[in-house]
């Protein structure tokens, strides 16, 4: 398995509907011809994002898979005829089926993503359709903070190598010239996220649904109180509340690519 977190599917859902915003805009560039009769969401999570592919494809059978059981359990209670969930890792998805693939929010956890990439690539059919959102904020000062953070001590022996970089993606670019180099026709972007936020600190609350997660699940009880208190300190000064609320600029990367037909 991927060094993915443990999953905590309440924390994450706190902030839904900023969330699915990217979700939407991506599969909004998935525009097969004739509708898909296999659809799979790898790394789905809760599965509220599966069952809008089902919602829109209502004759294919969706299928969302994940490595969280934690997550999974939220997720099939949306199951139901042609929406179903399955337990695995995403390193070993089988993809050649599938009409559109899609992965949203989850192959930043996945360092052999870009080996994947090339592999899904080569496996998919002719004509098929493959969807990816990862977020582009690794330099952002909620996640500069958390390294520079990571770096001290008290914390720097426990957090040595847990954190992830910049790295842990790509370019919009880069993934447009790899798919393209399996034979696909891609649309790659980049778009930031202004998300308004409500809440005293919203965007560590935002955080701990996702990227604070190996950082604190890697500290003794008493020390992570420690590096929350000052975390927070940080951030709140790094995102000052406005009349509206507190702004959270989140960049995300897309790429959506089609699979040339095969007589083109
Ligand atoms: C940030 S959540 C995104 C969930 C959903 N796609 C969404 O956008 O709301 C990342 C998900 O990827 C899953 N994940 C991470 N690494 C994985 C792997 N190697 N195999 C399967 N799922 C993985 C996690 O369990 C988690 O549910």
């Amino acid at each position: 398995m991927a060094d993915s977190p443990s999953w905590d599917p309440e924390q994450y859902a706190v902030f839904g509907d900023h969330r699915t915003r990217p979700f939407l805009d991506l599969i909004a560039q998935i525009r097969p011809e004739s509708p898909p009769s296999r659809v799979l969401d790898l790394g789905c999570g809760t599965g509220n994002q599966t069952e809008i592919l089902a919602d829109r494809w209502p004759e294919a059978d969706v299928v969302g898979l994940d490595s969280s059981a934690e997550m999974l359990r939220t997720a099939e209670r949306r199951s139901r005829p042609g929406l179903r969930f399955e337990l695995g890792d995403i390193n070993t998805a089988d993809v050649s089926e599938a009409d559109v693939v899609v992965s949203n929010a989850a192959l930043q956890w996945v360092p052999e993503h870009r080996r994947l990439l090339g592999e899904w690539a080569e496996s998919m059919r002719p004509g098929s359709w493959l969807a990816v959102q990862v977020p582009g904020n690794f330099d952002a000062p909620s996640h500069r903070i958390m390294r520079e953070l990571a770096a001290e001590e008290p914390f720097a022996g426990p957090l040595r190598g847990v954190l992830r970089h910049e790295d842990a993606v790509d370019t919009s670019n880069a993934y447009l010239l790899n798919l393209a180099s399996h034979g696909f026709i891609v649309d790659a972007w980049e778009t930031t996220y202004s998300h308004v936020l409500q809440g005293e600190n919203p965007v560590v609350d935002w955080v701990r649904g996702t990227g604070l997660r190996p950082v604190l699940e890697s500290l003794r009880p008493e020390m992570r109180a420690e590096f929350e208190t000052e975390y927070a300190r940080r951030v709140r000064a790094a995102y000052p509340p406005a009349d509206v609320g507190t702004v959270f600029e989140f960049r995300r990367i897309f790429f959506v690519g089609r699979k040339r037909p095969s007589t083109a």
